[in-house]
């Protein structure tokens, strides 16, 4: 959409909220990634600027926007399921308007399910639309119709629109949006589009506000973070990006995800190890420890390569913790090949892992492979799979005890009296404490370990 037409029709919806008696309210509900979230606070953004409050209960809200995950069933049986609860209210108060939008909207199928099926949805908007959202609002709220944009614009960075973010102290930036890596199982690529990087001096510019207004944690955001750059004119790679946001003067620490393995350099370890701001702790998505699989998944490494970066790592900061996302179940994957991956967790220890039963996603390559392995077996692997991380962070964790460790408090405990924060190596830490401890950076020293969390007392 043409710039003019964007800021024309903000303006429009934003007449139309001033005329009201009573104030005109919005809910941004998020689903999925850190990226879909960053882009719904955008959307809140967009929402405030046309005049609206933005608040999070559904049911005094004018306009409800679900900004939904494509990634696997699960999260769209969610999102239905939500859109239907949403009946009852569109009843009720039939001049709402509710939106659906993010990667779920970017297929046309789901579209179609939604015309078809969910009549009380209003406007419909894919991951390119997201400009068009001022005028598919003042088009549902003028002539009361359903409309629809999932058209793939041109790749557009929306540098001019500020978010309203939902937590002072924790921020995500993103620095880049799509994916060309094409794993066989993932919708991404699809409804997300191919890789573009924001400029830096826009990401620092970004960083530095939200550091002056506080914030305490910065993350970087993109599908594939360490394919930073390219496309840019300027010659700029992740890790220079790091080491320029590191300069950014201010009491805050620097995470970012997911970096991809086939891109995670030796200088990007070297970079994470000097870069002082920059959290020990790095999130290295395996997917599988079978090369059988992990070629079918099209990852373009082998378990010898990602072991060579691990082994790397821990060579030049003992202490390193790493996390993983895991998928059980790949199309045809054996035992064997299961096995391949429990390895692989014992050899790296992993603090933490997030692991998933493989979804069938319609459009990917995978989708299209005749699968003989059955259900039963995929939910058997996944629970033994839990299993041995339970006990790999348990005695991991251990290590922790006797250690200060920076904690960045953000909730209350499971316990009466206990407050929850992640230390800089992403570990849950809880400590005895108030309410006052949200938000803040403080020193724990771990007294024990669960397979969970570790525990500490505030220095
Ligand atoms: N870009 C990131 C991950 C994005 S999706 C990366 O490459 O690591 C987050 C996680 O969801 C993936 O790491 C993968 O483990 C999981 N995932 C993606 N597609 C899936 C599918 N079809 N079925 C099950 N899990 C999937
Ligand atoms: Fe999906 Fe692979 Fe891209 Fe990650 S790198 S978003 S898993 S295609
Ligand atoms: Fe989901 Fe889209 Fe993120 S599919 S994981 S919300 S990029």
């Amino acid at each position: 959409m043409a710039e003019n037409e964007y800021g024309r029709y903000t303006a429009l919806v934003r007449e139309l909220t001033e005329k009201r008696d009573t104030p005109s309210l919005a809910c941004v509900h998020s689903y999925g990634c850190q990226q879909n979230v960053s882009d719904g606070e955008k959307i809140a953004g967009m929402l405030s600027v046309m005049g609206y409050g933005i608040t999070n209960d559904i049911n005094n809200a004018d306009v409800i926007i679900l900004n939904t995950c494509a990634v696997r069933e699960n999260a769209e049986l969610k999102v239905f399921g939500n859109i239907g609860d949403l009946k009852h209210l569109k009843e009720e108060k039939p001049d709402i308007i509710i939106g659906l939008c993010g990667c779920m909207a970017q297929q046309e199928h789901i579209v179609e399910k939604i015309k078809r099926s969910y009549k009380q949805v209003d406007i419909v908007f894919g991951t390119f639309a997201f400009k068009e959202f001022p005028k598919l609002l003042y088009t549902a709220l003028t002539e009361r119709k359903t409309v629809c944009d999932i058209t793939e614009y041109k790749a557009d960075i929306p540098e001019d629109i500020s978010a309203v973010r939902g937590c002072k102290y924790k921020a995500g930036v993103p620095v880049m949006y799509g994916c060309n890596n094409f794993c066989t199982y993932c919708i991404v690529p699809y409804v997300r589009g191919r890789e573009r990087s924001r400029r830096p001096e826009n990401i620092i510019a970004e960083v530095k506000a939200l550091v002056n207004d506080g914030c305490k944690e910065i993350m970087l955001l993109g599908q594939n973070v360490n394919s930073y750059g390219r496309g840019l004119d300027e010659d700029i790679d992740f890790s220079e990006l790091l080491r320029r946001i590191n300069h950014i003067d201010g009491d805050f620490r620097i995470r970012f995800m997911s970096p991809h393995p086939k891109d995670a350099t030796p200088e990007f370890i070297d970079t994470i190890k000097e870069c002082d701001k920059v959290c020990k702790h790095l999130h290295l998505p395996l997917q599988s420890g079978s090369d059988t699989v992990l070629k079918a998944m099209n990852r373009r490494y082998t378990v010898a390569d990602y072991m060579k970066t691990v082994d790397y790592a821990r060579s030049v900061m003992p202490d390193f913790s790493i996390t993983t996302d895991i998928i059980v179940g790949f199309p045809n994957e054996t035992y064997e090949d299961f096995l391949g991956t429990i390895d692989v967790m014992k050899r790296v220890r992993y603090d933490n892992i997030y692991s998933f039963i493989y979804s069938k996603r319609s459009g990917t390559k995978a989708a299209e492979i005749v699968d003989n392995t059955s259900e039963e077996d995929k939910g058997k692997w996944f629970r033994q799979l839990l299993e041995v991380q339970r006990e790999i962070s348990t005695e991991y964790y251990k290590r922790f005890i006797g250690k200060t460790m920076r904690v960045l408090f953000d909730g209350k405990g499971r316990r009466d009296g206990m407050m929850t924060g992640k230390s800089d190596e992403f570990i849950i830490v809880e400590a005895k404490g108030d309410e006052s401890l949200i938000g803040q950076i403080k020193d724990v020293r771990i007294t024990d370990s669960y397979n969970w969390a570790v525990h500490g007392e505030i220095i």
